[in-house]
């Protein structure tokens, strides 16, 4: 299978990821890195740690950034994913110990050892990536590519008006990885929110698979309230999950090619702006939205 690290903030919809990748037979997981965003760096590092355990996995987990480029706090998205990233779940098991390598270093030394073939697939803010880019130069060249799930090129942002979560909690780091970016795909919520996963779906996955589907539609509870309330909608978004499937299913999605800047300041700050002054990255523009959430409860079913 395609050789895969997940860089994640962990955070409902990343589990729900992180239990695809764990369940597809075409991955090959090989190990989390971890970043703050949903919620702390300690917070989303145990909850990956929580998370490789249930699933009976053996992977590392290494933690990375606490904070944006230039940055000394970070307010978690509480309302969004719950007070310890799990929706109503709280007091999660810590279990084991982080990797000793800090994230950044890690996503080097694996994009070294397994020169061509690593894919890493991004679903927080971008700050771990930078971090990997500026630490070694051979990093991008040594990467098979990197799958993003960021951004809202063609369509409205979640976190702002403008601006998607996860480039605007570190909107410079982003900035960063699209000026001189490794091959890349942006899977953004111009297709996420395509992808949307009922409560009836949550009902059939925890029917089929009762650990890991029972868990998912637990934490989910949460969130479907959060999407209820603030845009009517019934479902979430597969946000992490379509990005990770994005790694092997190109076919599934309509992309475009386009340089990419993030606004750093101001109002719209975060937002992402085509640039025809950047390289080119893979902008995916649409989405079979009823197959990715099909290919999910398939996959994800398989679990105990
Ligand atoms: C992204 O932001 C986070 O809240 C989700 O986990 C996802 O990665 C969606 O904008
Ligand atoms: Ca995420």
């Amino acid at each position: 299978g395609m050789k895969l690290i997940i860089d994640t903030d962990p955070g409902i919809d990343d589990a729900m990821a992180i239990a695809y990748a764990a369940a597809a037979p075409d991955i090959e997981l090989i190990g989390l890195t971890a970043v703050f965003g949903n919620t702390h760096v300690r917070q989303s590092s145990r909850n990956a740690r929580y998370l490789v355990d249930r699933l009976g996995m053996n992977i590392p987990v290494a933690e990375g950034a606490p904070f944006a480029r230039g940055e000394s706090s970070h307010a978690p998205s509480e309302h969004v994913h719950g007070p310890e990233g799990f929706g109503d779940f709280t007091e999660i098991p810590q279990i084991g110990e982080n990797h000793t390598l800090p994230a950044a270093e890690f996503l080097v030394e694996m994009a070294r050892v397994h020169r061509g073939e690593l894919v890493v697939c991004a679903v927080g803010p971008l700050t771990n990536i930078a971090d990997a880019i500026r630490l070694d130069p051979e990093f991008s060249r040594n990467l098979c590519k990197l799958v993003i799930m960021g951004g809202a090129v063609f369509c409205r942002g979640n976190i702002t008006e403008h601006a998607e979560a996860n480039i605007y909690h570190d909107a410079k780091a982003a900035d960063e990885v699209f000026a001189a970016p490794p091959p890349t795909v942006l899977v953004g919520l111009d297709v996420t929110l395509k992808t949307l996963y009922e409560t009836a779906d949550f009902d059939d996955l925890a029917r089929r698979s009762r650990d890991m589907g029972g868990f998912l539609r637990d934490i989910s509870r949460f969130y479907l309230k959060f999407y209820k309330e603030i845009g009517g909608l019934e479902g979430c978004g597969l946000h992490d999950s379509t990005a990770v499937i994005a790694c092997t299913h190109e076919p599934m999605f309509e992309m475009v090619d386009t340089g990419l800047n993030v606004v750093l300041d101001g109002p719209e700050i975060g937002a992402t702006r085509c640039d025809p002054t950047r390289p080119l990255v893979q902008v995916c523009r649409d989405v079979d939205g009823a197959g990715v959430v099909r290919l999910f409860t398939e996959r994800v079913s398989s679990l105990p």
